[in-house]
C-alpha cells in the first residue's frame, strides 16, 4: 500500500476488523492492483474503528490505525470512501447516513442495514452524488448485485428462488445426510464455526429475510420492507422430515422465493420441500444459489460461497474497485433502485401450492377417515398418504400426508381441526412444497 502523495490517492476508512473486517483489510493492505486500475489514484487506509483498539487482531496492523471514534473518520477530508463491516443495524445506520452526508462514497457488506435503510441511503447518496455499494450483503461473492443492477437490469424479472443463508444450509444438509436432529447438527456447525454462538438470525430465517428484501427490490425495482416478509425459521424440522421427503423424492431446504403474480408480489422465506432433481436441491453445505426468472434470460442459475472472510472480501473489493474506477473517471453514477412497479404484497394466507404434513395418530381404525374429512370440508385434495413406523407400546403411529395445490389459509384451518381430532397426538411437521421453481 503506497503512503499518501498529494491529492493523488483515495483514502480508505473500515469500519470493523472482526472474520470480514480482517480479510478486507489483509486484502487491501497486499493487494493494491484489487482496487485500482492503470491511471486511477492509489489507495491508502486511512482509519479502522474497532470497539477495543486494544484486542489482538487477525491482521498485522498500525496500531495507530485503530480508533473508536467515528468522527475521527467521517470529519477526515483524506478519507473518501468509507467500507462498512460493523453488523447489526445501530450504530452503522447512522454512520452510513453521517458518511454520506459528508460526501463520502460507502461500501457494506452489512444486510440488515441495507434491507432496513437503503432506500433512504440510496436517496442520501443521489443526492451527495457519491456511491452506496453492498455487493457483499448477498451471497457474499456471488456477483448477483451488480447483475440485477446491471446485465439483467432491462429484463423483466418476475421470480427469485434462493438458497441465501450458509448457516442453515449447513444444518440442514447435515440433516439429511447425518440424520441428525436440528440440536445435534446446529452444534456440530457451531464447533466448526460456520453458526454463530448465537444463531437466532441464521436459524431463524432472518438473515435469509433481509437478504430477499434486497434481492426483490431490486429485481422488481420497487421497495421490499422486510418486517412485511412472511418468515418461518428451521428449528422445528425434524430429522424424520428428511428421512421421508426424501422417500418421496424430495430435499429440504430453507427458501427465500419472491414470485410476481397479476396484481401482487408474493414473497416468502420457510423451509420448503423441492424436488431432488432440481438444481437448487443439490445445494448443500455452506453454499449458497440464487436462480433468476427472466422474461428474455430465462432461468438463471448463481451458485457459489456465500459467506466467509475471503468471499466477502470479493464482493467488498469489486465495489470498492467500482468507486475508484469512477472517481478516477470521473463517471456518472448507475440508479440503484427505479420504483417501476408498484404492486402490494401478497398475505401468506393467501398462498396456493401443495403441503408436506407429518400426522402422529393413534393406530386404529376410523383414523384415516376422520382426517380425510377435514381435508375435504376445506376443499383440500389429498395426493398420498403414506403409513409410516408405528409404536406398539403407544399404539400410534405417524401419517406422511401430501396434498395437491390448496389454499395456505384452507391447510392452516385443517390442520387446526385435525389437531382437534381425538384420534390425532400432533402435527410434527407442516411444509411447503415448491414445485414450480
Ligand atoms: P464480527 O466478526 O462480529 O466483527 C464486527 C467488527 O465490528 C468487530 O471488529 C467489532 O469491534 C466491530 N464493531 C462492532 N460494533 C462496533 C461499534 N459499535 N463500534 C466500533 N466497532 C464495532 O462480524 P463479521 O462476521 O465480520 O460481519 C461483519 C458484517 O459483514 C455483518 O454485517 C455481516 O452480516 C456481514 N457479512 C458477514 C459474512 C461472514 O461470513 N461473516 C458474510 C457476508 C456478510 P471489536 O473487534 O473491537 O469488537
Ligand atoms: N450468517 C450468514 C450466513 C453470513 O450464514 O449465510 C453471510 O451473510
Amino acid at each position: 500500500m503506497d503512503k499518501k502523495t498529494g491529492n493523488n490517492y483515495i483514502g480508505i476508512a473500515v469500519l470493523g476488523l472482526g472474520v470480514v473486517g480482517s480479510g478486507f483489510v489483509k486484502a487491501l493492505l497486499e493487494e493494491q492492483r484489487a482496487v485500482t486500475v492503470p491511471g486511477s489514484p492509489n489507495v491508502h487506509l486511512t482509519h479502522v474503528l474497532v470497539r477495543d483498539v486494544e484486542k489482538k487482531r487477525l491482521v498485522d496492523i498500525d496500531k495507530d490505525l485503530l480508533t473508536n471514534d467515528f468522527s475521527a473518520i467521517v470529519d477526515d477530508s483524506e478519507t473518501n470512501v468509507i467500507v462498512e463491516v460493523l453488523g447489526g443495524e445501530e450504530p452503522a445506520a447512522t454512520f452510513l447516513e453521517q458518511a454520506l452526508s459528508s460526501g463520502k462514497h460507502v461500501v457494506t457488506a452489512n444486510k440488515e442495514v441495507v434491507a432496513k435503510h437503503g432506500r433512504k441511503l440510496i436517496e442520501k447518496a443521489q443526492a451527495n452524488n457519491v456511491e452506496f455499494r453492498y455487493e457483499a450483503s448477498v451471497g457474499a461473492g456471488i456477483p448477483i448485485i451488480s447483475a440485477l443492477q446491471g446485465s439483467l437490469a432491462s429484463d423483466y424479472i418476475s421470480g427469485i428462488w434462493a438458497i441465501i443463508n450458509g448457516t442453515t444450509n449447513y444444518i440442514l444438509t447435515s440433516m439429511a445426510s447425518g440424520g441428525l436432529d436440528f440440536d445435534g447438527a446446529l452444534s456440530e456447525a457451531q464447533v466448526l464455526g460456520y453458526a454463530e454462538p448465537d444463531p437466532t438470525n441464521d436459524v431463524e430465517g432472518f438473515d435469509a429475510r433481509y437478504k430477499l428484501a434486497i434481492l426483490a427490490s431490486l429485481g422488481f425495482g420497487t421497495y421490499v420492507d422486510p418486517s412485511e416478509i412472511y418468515c418461518e425459521g428451521i428449528n422445528s424440522l425434524h430429522a424424520r422430515d428428511f428421512k421421508y421427503a426424501r422417500e418421496l423424492g424430495y430435499a429440504i431446504k430453507l427458501l427465500a422465493i419472491a414470485r410476481e403474480e397479476m396484481e401482487s408480489i408474493q414473497i416468502r422465506v420457510h423451509p420448503a420441500l423441492l424436488r431432488e432433481d432440481l438444481l437448487l436441491a443439490k445445494v448443500d453445505g455452506v453454499y449458497n444459489a440464487i436462480q433468476i426468472q427472466g422474461e428474455r434470460v430465462g432461468r438463471l442459475l448463481m451458485y457459489g460461497r456465500g459467506a466467509g472472510s475471503e468471499p466477502t472480501t470479493s464482493g467488498l473489493l469489486g465495489d470498492v474497485a467500482e468507486v475508484v474506477r469512477r472517481m478516477a473517471s470521473k463517471g456518472e453514477k448507475v440508479a440503484i433502485v427505479s420504483e417501476e412497479r408498484q404492486k402490494a404484497l401478497k398475505p401468506i394466507s393467501d398462498l396456493h401450492t401443495s403441503y408436506y404434513l407429518r400426522i402422529s395418530v393413534l393406530d386404529q381404525a376410523g383414523v384415516l377417515a376422520a382426517i380425510s374429512q377435514v381435508f375435504a370440508k376445506w376443499d383440500i385434495s389429498i395426493g398420498s398418504v403414506i403409513q409410516k413406523e408405528s409404536d406398539d407400546i403407544s399404539q400410534t403411529a405417524e401419517l406422511v400426508v401430501l396434498t395437491h395445490v390448496s389454499k395456505e389459509s384452507a391447510v392452516q384451518q385443517a390442520a387446526k381441526e385435525i389437531l382437534g381430532l381425538a384420534e390425532v397426538e400432533s402435527i410434527g411437521s407442516l411444509i411447503r412444497v415448491e414445485s414450480d421453481v
